[in-house]
């Protein structure tokens, strides 16, 4: 491929809250998308772009999005992992069913995926892998011990394979968002997280814990992961964790 031609990207998550606007922010700066999730392609996903309907929990549906994949082209510029589950529930009753479903789906899913990218990505000279992790990486709260164990992973997993990855130029980053106004996080607040009353008055009370006084909104995080997949924007950054949350871990609880 030229360096004429539109760069790719991969995206996992994609019919998501954080997923949509990533692909709208990659789509205005130029880039051709690969879309990737288990839901239904959406109205408005870009027409130039190829849609794959798929399971990324499941190692033999990952196999099979790289072969559609390989249809399409053979390099990539950028992979976005960013499809996740969040089961929301004392760690006392959480099945190890449970427990593996979401290290299936957070966690395995991105070494499985990076190692069928990875030539891609070299084969274009290099590139970049964006893990979307989350604030639950460095601090948590009750009831989601399985959900913060595989975004924790996530950032150690992220720092091996930036080192590994380094010398074919592919480099590795991960963003840590804080609450983001997306289907998941009213998914959680609705189950109970993070105080009393309606899903809005969860909201309102989440955004008070912010610096900023706000939730953030998906567009937010998609110039942040734009910013890190891009290299002539971030190329001296590999193996980090970026931070994006208004502020919400910068504050000191007992303050
Ligand atoms: P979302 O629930 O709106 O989007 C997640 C997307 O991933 C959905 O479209 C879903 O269908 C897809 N997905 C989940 N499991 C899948 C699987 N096994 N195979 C294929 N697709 C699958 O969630 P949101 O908020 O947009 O989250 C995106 C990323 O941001 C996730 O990694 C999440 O953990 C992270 N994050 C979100 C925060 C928030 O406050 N919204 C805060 C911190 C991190």
């Amino acid at each position: 491929m030229s360096e004429t031609e539109a760069r790719i990207l991969l995206i996992t998550g994609a019919a998501g809250g954080i997923g949509r606007a990533t692909v709208n922010v990659f789509a205005e700066h130029g880039w051709r998308v690969i879309g990737v999730d288990r839901q239904p392609k959406y109205e408005g996903f870009p027409e130039d772009g190829v849609y794959i309907e798929a399971d990324i929990s499941l190692p033999e549906q990952i196999e099979a999005i790289y072969q559609q994949v390989a249809a399409f082209t053979h390099t990539l510029d950028a992979v976005v992992h960013n499809a996740a589950v969040q089961i929301a529930k004392p760690l006392l009753n959480t099945t190890a069913e449970e427990w593996d479903l979401v290290m299936a789906s957070n966690l395995r899913s991105v070494f499985l995926g990076a190692k069928l990218a990875h030539p891609l990505l070299k084969a274009k000279g290099g590139g970049a892998i964006v893990n979307v992790s989350s604030v639950h990486a460095v601090a948590t709260s009750a009831d989601i011990a399985a959900y913060a164990a595989s975004k924790g992973g996530l950032l150690a997993l992220t720092r091996a394979m930036a080192i590994e990855f380094a010398p074919d130029e592919i480099r590795v980053n991960a963003i840590l968002p804080g609450a983001v106004d997306t289907p998941m996080l009213r998914a959680g607040l609705s189950r109970g997280l993070s105080g009393d009353g309606t899903v809005v008055d969860r909201l309102e009370n989440l955004a008070r814990k912010t610096v900023n006084g706000r939730v953030g909104q998906p567009e937010e995080i998609a110039r942040s992961i734009y910013f890190l997949a891009d290299h002539t924007q971030s190329s001296f950054m590999t193996g980090q964790a970026l931070i994006v949350d208004g502020g919400a871990t910068c504050r000191l609880s007992t303050e």
